[in-house]
């Protein structure tokens, strides 16, 4: 069997002319433009690549973004400082720091200092817990997570009754995608460094999701014939031939999983531009929030 592969490119260019033409509705109806305050700690190169490229989804979108790079020493008192300043600024609805920190930062109190209403990235404790819990809304859903939703229902993938097993409980993907995939009626089992037997558990996988960042982990007699599987990791590996040196690959051997799998995504050109596809809905939709009241967290039907 070949699997269909799940283009991320072309999905998320739909999403990003569907949040273009809101916006510029939004704008018309409101006089405000949209705006998005981007942190970047330190120099890391690819958070550096990764936020260069929402600010220029963002700009194409029509909104605004307010950047802020502060050093890899810099204390904890003065981000928090910003980010009382950003909580402040009605110019700026939606706030994302990158991830990761420095390890001297104190990251729980860095995302919880986001105003539940400007957490686009939906990594609050509380937007967090929220989305686990049926009956109660979160804010926003993390991008990553809400950007692979928008793929299963693209695709016409179901959730409901399948088994999802998700490799890795970060707070960027994993774990948001755990509680999402609960909350549409999944049944999720999370595998992570402690997991033993890690075939054994993927094997029963219906939708299998990669997010460890560890580079062809996933192969293919670890994956059940016709599963779906969703490669999260973008790791840099050497490569002399490659223009800068280096070629991307995800956290699954591509080829011997498309020979098993019925649907797989690409690393490049899945789940990657999805994330920042989703960061423009989750913008528009803080803005729409603040300045008209109301906006839904969850993908609206027809794209
Ligand atoms: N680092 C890797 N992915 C993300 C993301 O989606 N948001 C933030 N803030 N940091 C990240």
């Amino acid at each position: 069997m070949a699997a269909k592969i799940l283009d991320g490119r072309a999905i998320a260019a739909r999403w990003r002319d569907w949040a273009k033409a809101r916006v510029e509705a939004f704008r018309a109806r409101t006089g405000h433009v949209p705006g998005l305050a981007t942190v970047l700690i330190g120099d890391h190169p690819a958070s550096q690549s990764y936020v260069q490229a929402k600010q220029n989804a963002c700009a194409a979108a029509g909104i605004r973004t307010f950047h802020y790079r502060l050093p890899a020493e810099v204390d904890q008192e003065t981000v928090m400082k910003l980010l009382g300043t950003l909580a402040c600024n009605p110019e700026v609805n939606g706030i994302l720091v990158q991830l990761p920190l420095p390890s001297h930062l104190d990251e729980e109190e860095i995302l919880s200092a986001i105003p539940l209403e400007k957490d686009v990235d939906g990594f609050h404790p509380m937007n967090l817990g929220r989305l686990g819990l049926k009956g109660r809304d979160p804010y926003f859903i993390p991008c990553t997570p809400l950007g692979i939703l928008a793929m299963l229902q693209e695709a016409g993938i179901p959730i409901a009754g399948r088994r999802a097993v998700i490799l890795g409980r970060s707070r960027i993907v994993g774990l948001p995608m755990a509680l999402l995939l609960l909350r549409l009626d999944a049944t999720v089992t999370i595998c992570h460094s402690r997991t033993p037997d890690l075939a054994t558990v993927t094997r029963q996988a219906d939708l299998l999701i990669a997010a460890v960042g560890r580079p062809g982990l996933v192969r293919g007699e670890m994956v059940q014939p016709g599963a779906v599987v969703i490669d999260v990791g973008i790791n840099r590996v050497a490569d002399s031939q490659a223009p800068r040196g280096y070629r991307l690959v995800g956290d699954v051997a591509f080829e011997e999983v498309a020979a098993i799998a019925s649907a797989i995504t690409p690393v490049p050109g899945g789940v990657g531009p999805m994330t920042v596809a989703m960061l423009l809905v989750n913008t528009l939709k803080a803005a729409q929030r603040q300045l008209e009241g109301f906006a839904s967290p969850w993908l609206e039907d027809g794209l």
